[in-house]
């Protein structure tokens, strides 16, 4: 199976979980693009979503899906998104997509979180994927000075073929840190949020996945 077919796998087995009648919150990114299309098929049965991007929210409405904004909505039942690297926790590193701090507001305001991904991302210590830190651009330099600090090498993310600094939805930058060797996700989580400047990192530990849904060759496998 390839890649993209274990993607689509794991889309197709979100399904389950979602829940009629109700708010769905919807992630960023390729598996969660596809998770997208299979949610259009089956789009009469939810009240709407709650999009973790623009990028998210203009392919829903592409399939003719309700997108709300997070402030008119009271609750969300349950969030649907990938990641970058997963451990058997349930902790996970997100952001590759750039869109780390809305799928941590969405993720933290819904009751229960799957993580759809194919089987690669399933690892012992997360750290190979370099950790994506939102910041403020004014504090970019004394932030990326403050994660040298706990062992880390930051780099800004470049907009693709350019020079220019990345722009978040949210007017931020983003510092992706390598070099980390992350075995105390919760503790790292805490110390990177206490940095001034940061708006958001991509370590989803505090709250991690209720449930994860792994492609591999052999079918999708469930981690609760
Ligand atoms: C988006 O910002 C990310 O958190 C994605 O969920 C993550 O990068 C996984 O993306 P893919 O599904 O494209 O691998």
């Amino acid at each position: 199976m390839t890649q993209d077919e274990l993607k689509q796998a794991v889309a197709r087995a979100a399904i389950d979980y979602v829940v009629d009648n109700e708010i769905i919150g919807v992630g960023t990114g390729s598996t969660a693009n596809f998770f997208i299309d299979e949610l259009a098929k089956i789009k009469h049965r939810i009240k709407g979503t709650v999009a973790s991007s623009e990028a998210t929210a203009t392919r829903l409405r592409g399939h003719g899906i309700e997108v709300y904004d997070l402030n008119d909505v009271p609750a969300i039942a349950v969030y649907i998104d990938g990641a970058d690297e997963i451990d058997a926790s349930g902790a996970m590193i997100k952001g590759g997509g750039a869109a780390l701090t809305r799928e941590k507001i969405v993720a933290s305001v819904s009751k229960q979180f799957v993580c759809i991904a194919d089987g690669s991302k399933l690892v012992d210590v997360m750290g190979k994927f370099p950790l994506p830190v939102e910041v403020v651009p004014m504090a970019r330099e004394a932030v990326a000075r403050a994660l040298t600090a706990l062992g880390g090498v930051p780099k800004l993310r470049l907009q693709p073929g350019s020079q220019e600094a990345f722009v978040t939805d949210n007017g931020g930058q983003l510092l992706d840190v390598s070099g980390l060797s992350i075995t105390d996700p919760v503790a790292l989580e805490a110390q990177i949020n206490q940095i001034v400047g940061v708006i958001a990192v991509g370590l989803f530990a505090a709250r991690g996945a209720n449930v994860c849904l792994l492609g591999m060759a052999e079918g999708v496998k469930t981690l609760k």
